[in-house]
C-alpha cells in the first residue's frame, strides 16, 4: 500500500510501517537535521516543505498517489511539560486533517501525545475527517504494552475510509501484552547495567530505575547525574550505594525507543537526543501499522461476504 509519511522526523513511524509490509514511497520534514537523518535510513524521497502552507503541501502530496497517509504532528503545546496553552503549533494537527481530506487516501494513522486526545485542535481534526467520510478508531497505547520497553503514552487515531467508528479496537485490545515489556525483557541479559539515571524534570519525581521495569518516556534532552542529585524515596536504588549508576547514553535511549543498533543518526549529540525523543517507538509503530493493516483485512473481508 503506497504510503507517505508527514512530520516524518528521523523515521521512527515509517521504519514501523515499513516492517509491516506498507511500502513508504515519500516523506515530509522541515527540520533539515531530520530530514538528512532520514535519508540516511531510507530510499524514498523526503520533502522539506511546511506542512503549515496545505494547499502546496496537498499538490506535492498528491503526486505520490498515497493509499495511505501516516505521520505524528509536533506535539510541544499538548504535552504535559508545556504551558498547557494550545498555540500555533496544534494547528498543525488540523493541517494534519486537512490534507488527508483533500487526498482522501483509503486510510490515514495519526499519532500524538496523550493530551492532544482531549485537545480543541483534534475535535476539530476529528470533525474534518468525519466530515470527510473516515471512521474513526481513537485509542491511547502505552509502548510498553505494544512490545517497546517503555512506558510511553500515546494517543492514536486511525481512520478508514468508509468504515464504522471503533473499527479497530477489538482489534487493538486482543493483542496488546498482558504485562508490559521491561527493559530487561527487550534486551535479555546482555545489558552491562542493572540501573540507570534519567533526568526528571523536577526532583519531586524520582529519577533512578531498574531494567526490571520498563524504562520511562525517552524526552529530547539527556544529562547526566548532578553533582547534588539529593535522590528520591522511589528511586530503585540509592545512589549513595551504587555510585556506579549513570545515565543512559545516546545509543542506548535509541535502542530503548526500539531503533535496531544499525539505524545512523546525523548530527550533533543534542541533534539525535531530540530525534530520539521526538519519535515514535519502532515497535508501537509496527503495533500501530499491524493492527490498521487486520483491520483493512478485516474489512476487505466483510466487503467480499456481503456481494
Ligand atoms: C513528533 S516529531 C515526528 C516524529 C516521527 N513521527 C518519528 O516517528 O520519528 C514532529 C516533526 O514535525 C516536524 N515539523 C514541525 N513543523 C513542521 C512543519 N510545519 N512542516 C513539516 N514538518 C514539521 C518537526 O521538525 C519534527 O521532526
Amino acid at each position: 500500500m503506497r504510503t507517505v509519511d508527514l512530520f516524518a522526523g528521523c523515521g521512527g513511524l515509517s521504519l514501523g510501517f515499513a516492517r509491516q509490509g506498507f511500502n513508504v514511497v515519500g516523506a515530509f520534514e522541515f527540520w533539515p537535521t531530520a530530514a538528512a537523518c532520514y535519508r540516511a535510513n531510507f530510499d524514498h524521497p523526503v520533502s522539506e516543505t511546511d506542512l503549515s502552507n496545505v494547499d502546496a503541501a496537498v499538490a506535492e502530496i498528491r503526486a505520490f498517489s498515497p493509499e495511505l497517509i501516516i505521520g505524528g504532528p509536533p506535539c510541544q503545546d499538548f504535552s504535559q511539560a508545556g504551558k498547557r496553552v494550545e498555540a500555533e503549533r496544534a494547528n498543525l494537527t488540523e493541517c494534519f486533517a486537512r490534507i488527508v481530506s483533500e487526498i482522501r487516501p483509503r486510510c490515514f494513522a495519526m499519532e500524538n501525545v496523550e493530551r492532544a486526545r482531549l485537545s480543541k485542535a483534534f475535535a476539530s481534526a476529528r470533525k474534518i475527517f468525519k466530515d470527510a467520510g473516515y471512521g474513526l478508531t481513537e485509542m491511547v497505547l502505552d509502548a510498553s504494552r505494544c512490545g517497546a520497553p517503555q512506558k510511553r503514552k500515546r494517543f492514536v487515531c486511525l481512520g478508514i475510509q468508509g468504515g464504522e467508528d471503533g473499527f479497530a479496537t477489538e482489534i487493538i485490545e486482543s493483542r496488546l501484552s498482558k504485562t508490559p515489556t521491561t527493559v530487561r525483557d527487550y534486551f535479555g541479559d546482555s545489558l552491562p547495567f542493572e540501573y540507570y539515571y534519567r533526568h526528571p524534570r523536577n526532583y519531586n519525581r524520582r529519577a533512578v530505575f531498574s531494567v526490571d521495569e520498563p524504562a520511562p518516556t525517552m524526552r529530547g534532552v539527556n544529562r547526566p547525574v548532578p553533582k547534588g542529585y539529593p535522590g528520591h524515596p522511589n528511586d530503585a536504588c540509592s545512589l549513595a550505594e551504587r555510585p556506579e549508576v549513570r545515565a543512559l547514553t545516546t545509543a542506548e535511549r535509541a535502542q530503548i525507543q526500539t531503533f535496531p543498533a544499525d539505524f545512523r543518526w546525523i548530527g550533533t549529540k543534542t541533534d539525535a537526543e531530540q530525534m530520539i525523543g521526538n519519535a515514535v517507538p519502532v515497535k508501537l509503530a509496527e503495533f500501530v501499522a499491524e493492527t490498521l493493516r487486520l483491520a483493512l483485512e478485516k474489512a476487505e473481508n466483510v466487503g467480499k461476504t456481503t456481494e
